[in-house]
């Protein structure tokens, strides 16, 4: 494969931000979900109104895995308070890290998670941290791979689906 460029996206983004959160999202979860939860979860959350604001959010940053010109997975990240759960000045979470099907199992994960961990270093942060949907088995594994442990779970829904999320962290000093 040739070389994987890793760029940070801003608000002229958001055309292809939204189309590559779709696309994994629907890919990643469609399988599991009713038809009428995962288009309210499409709409509402990943509608572009929401990703804007994710976007301008100062705590927020979103990077792009690009193979040529295309975009094949995507990073999420936040400081508080921009975290969806502890907000913790000391911690750094990874909220989102997607790559499309067609290029999985190809380490564009594993580049994607090892910038999260340096932009984690950067900001001298104790730990990372995530949420991971109970059922998720192989993200769990990568990030089990990547040294992370459970310590907590929290509540997610999707529509009207109460779901449970795994926190699990890693410890960076
Ligand atoms: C979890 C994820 C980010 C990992 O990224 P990746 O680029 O596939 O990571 P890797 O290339 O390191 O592969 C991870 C594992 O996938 C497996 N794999 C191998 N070939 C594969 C293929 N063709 N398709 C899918 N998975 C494959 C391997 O077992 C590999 O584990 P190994 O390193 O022990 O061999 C990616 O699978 C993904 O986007 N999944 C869907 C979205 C998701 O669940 N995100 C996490 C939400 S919390």
């Amino acid at each position: 494969m040739d070389e994987i460029t890793i760029t940070k996206a801003g608000p002229a983004d958001i055309d292809q931000l939204q189309s590559i959160s779709k696309t994994t999202f629907t890919e990643t979860f469609s399988q599991y979900n009713s038809e009428q939860n995962m288009t309210h979860y499409l709409n509402e959350s990943l509608s572009k109104s929401r990703l804007s604001a994710e976007l301008m959010n100062e705590g927020s940053e979103f990077y792009f895995a690009r193979l040529a010109k295309e975009v094949i997975g995507y990073l999420k990240v936040n400081v508080a308070p921009a975290q969806t759960d502890l907000q913790d000045v000391n911690s750094f979470e990874i909220e989102r890290i997607y790559v499309l099907q067609e290029y999985q199992g190809k380490k564009v994960g594993q580049l994607l998670f090892k910038y999260a961990i340096s932009l984690a270093q950067q900001r001298k942060s104790q730990y990372i941290w995530l949420g991971v949907w109970e059922h998720n088995a192989k993200a769990i594994r990568f990030y089990e791979k990547n040294g992370f442990i459970p310590f907590s779970s929290h509540a997610f829904k999707l529509g009207d689906d109460e779901q449970t999320d795994i926190l699990m962290k890693k410890e960076l000093r």
